[in-house]
């Protein structure tokens, strides 16, 4: 079963909500697993390359929750390229693990997080 750190962010999660746009300093990445139909918005406010803060928006299981709690927490403050060593491994460590069939559900979420980060860059190479 679940973790205690994974029910508690499922039963109040942090750093929930929407981020209003904010020109080039708001980035977005979206996924849906087409599988489970699982959708995850992840907004990052970035300045300077900082993260400088991170939201999400998530229809999801319990560890998609929990994850997305953990990565928009863990991420502030932090420079885009340090952003990589926030892998599906990191992730389900800070959880204190995740049953072997929801893994993936850690999964979505770093790809979510990558995916702003890919919005953020192309952003700044067109402007
Ligand atoms: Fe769909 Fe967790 S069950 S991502």
């Amino acid at each position: 079963m679940y973790s205690e750190i994974v029910k508690e962010y499922f039963k109040n999660p942090i750093n929930m909500g929407y981020m209003g746009y904010m020109g080039n300093a708001r980035s977005i990445g979206i996924i849906e697993n087409e599988v489970c139909s699982d959708i995850i918005k992840i907004y990052l406010k970035i300045g300077k390359d900082i993260i400088v803060d991170a939201k999400f928006e998530a229809k999801g299981c319990p560890p998609v929750i929990a994850s997305c709690c953990i990565v928009t927490e863990v991420i502030k403050d932090m420079n885009i390229e340090q952003l990589k060593h926030i892998d599906r491994k990191f992730i389900i460590e800070e959880l204190d693990g995740l049953p072997k069939e929801k893994e993936h559900c850690a999964e979505l979420v770093q790809k979510t997080l990558y995916r702003a980060i890919d919005n953020y860059k192309n952003k700044k190479i067109r402007s």
